[in-house]
């Protein structure tokens, strides 16, 4: 069990070391601050029902009560060791998992780290003014518990930077709360970070998509040879199931409702009865997956390649039996699409190390896809003859090969950027779906119009239980 009176909760021995207990104690008080400023506007002192990680044992890690989020217990949490764990990939492979940072790997490892942790807050930021517009009681508790937990992944990382990386890691733990998503001098580090996320449309497709991209990230950075990352990692993939689920069925509940209204008007337009039609939905999709996809970085990357032959960050579940054979990636390559001349598209071999984003998006993407098939099997059960469908990784690009190229998204050449605009949300969509979400629904058990009651409880209570107490 973790020690939640402790001032920061933990489970790394903390009060084992002061020095570094007295650095992050003097840390706490500017991400306290950071919290007020840009955390969820206008709720600090309401109490959300809010789950609150007590151990890290996979059985009843987590327990339930009321909270004021600034009083949220925001701690270190690390997965507990393996033993002996030995480094399971790369040219380091075999040899014993590192608990200090090798000399070489500093910059790199330090690189990983930042970049992850970057995207914590920056999330919180970019969803801080939803809960004025949330459409249920259920569904503002639920980004209120994705929010406090994108804080202690801030934490988790940052606890790394403190322990392992001396003053460099002090200066980039105070950058981490002083850059702000989407500011023009000083914004976040990735794109989809920067975007803004103004509607609940927009936060389930972040949470659905953007949020399972952190999931592959994680669980490559679960295999690393520095094992307390690796540790890190595995604790905040526990956490991280959750704000997947926000998001996949927050999608569902609106496609529910959908076909609900479609079958209701008689000419089966879902905005005649105040509700989200399917072209609109399909448009955020488009924009909110590709955005993701280009988290993964370019297909064909040296800086992937440099990070698996060192031992930093494996392929998922790399330590899994039976996943992999082959945990070397010196022999045979992976093709890889590009652009070709006159609106065609070539593939080109690429070495297997250098080809490791591209391996990981291709999982992501079936995952992706299973969570649409569920979407499209509630439409097909409303009644509903149509489709949402994941658009080609050609469209919409800003990394790898097809940025700066126009295709569409069923992945054949464009006739100009304008026929590619038309297949994201346009300031009309924008316009619309903040007409329709311009006011909260916060009586217990309701919902808006536009989205169906939610059918999975939290913590076992009942689907109309006072999920937020407002003061
Ligand atoms: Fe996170
Ligand atoms: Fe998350």
């Amino acid at each position: 069990m973790i020690d939640l009176q402790a001032r920061i909760p933990n489970n790394v021995d903390l009060a084992d070391d002061k020095r570094l207990q007295r650095a992050l104690e003097q840390w706490q008080p500017r991400f306290l601050d950071w919290w007020r400023e840009m955390g969820p506007e206008g709720l600090q002192q309401s109490e959300v029902y809010l789950r609150t990680a007590v151990s890290v044992e996979p059985g009843g890690w987590a327990h339930y009560d009321y909270v004021r989020m600034p009083e949220y217990r925001w701690g270190i949490f690390l997965a507990p060791a393996e033993g002996e764990r030995r480094i399971g990939f790369g040219d380091h492979a075999a040899e014993p998992a590192w608990q200090e940072v090798p000399g070489e790997q500093r910059g790199a490892l330090r690189r990983l780290i930042v970049t992850q942790g970057d995207t914590e807050p920056a999330s919180v930021e970019q969803q801080r003014r939803l809960g004025a517009i949330a459409p249920s009681l259920y569904d503002l508790r639920n980004l209120l518990q994705v929010n406090v937990e994108e804080a202690r992944h801030l934490w988790a990382m940052v606890y790394l930077l403190f322990r392992h990386f001396g003053r460099d890691g002090r200066e980039e733990a105070e950058e981490l709360l002083a850059r702000r998503s989407n500011a023009q001098d000083h914004p976040r580090i990735l794109g989809a970070f920067n975007r803004p996320i103004e509607s609940w449309l927009d936060f389930f497709c972040f949470a659905m998509f953007t949020d399972r991209d952190g999931k592959y990230q994680l669980a490559s950075l679960a295999e690393s040879g520095f094992d307390p990352l690796a540790r890190t990692c595995r604790f905040m993939l526990t956490e991280e199931a959750h704000h997947l689920f926000v998001g996949e069925t927050g999608i569902r509940r609106v496609i529910a409702r959908t076909a609900e209204l479609m079958r209701e008007d008689p000419n089966e337009d879902p905005r005649a009865r105040g509700g989200i039609d399917l072209g609109l939905l399909q448009r955020y999709v488009n924009f909110w997956f590709t955005e993701s996809l280009d988290l993964f970085g370019s297909p064909d990357s040296t800086n992937a390649a440099t990070y698996f032959s060192e031992g930093l960050k494996g392929r998922m579940n790399e330590g899994k039996a039976g996943t992999y054979d082959d945990h070397a990636l010196l022999e045979g390559g992976v093709a890889i699409e590009e652009p070709a001349s006159r609106g065609g598209v070539t593939t080109r071999e690429v070495p297997k190390r250098r080809a490791l984003n591209a391996m990981l998006v291709d999982g992501y993407i079936r995952e992706c896809q299973k969570a649409v098939d569920k979407w499209n099997a509630t439409l097909e059960r409303g009644g509903v003859r149509a489709e949402i469908t994941l658009p080609s990784p050609r469209f919409h690009r800003q990394v790898g090969p097809f940025a700066g190229q126009h295709f569409l998204p069923d992945g054949t050449l464009a006739d100009d950027p304008a026929a590619v605009a038309a297949h994201l949300p346009s300031e009309a969509d924008r316009a619309y779906v903040r007409e329709l979400q311009d006011a909260p629904v916060f009586q217990r058990g309701r919902y808006a119009n536009w989205i169906a009651p939610a059918t999975s409880p939290i913590d076992r209570k009942p689907l109309d239980f006072e999920y937020v107490r407002f003061r």
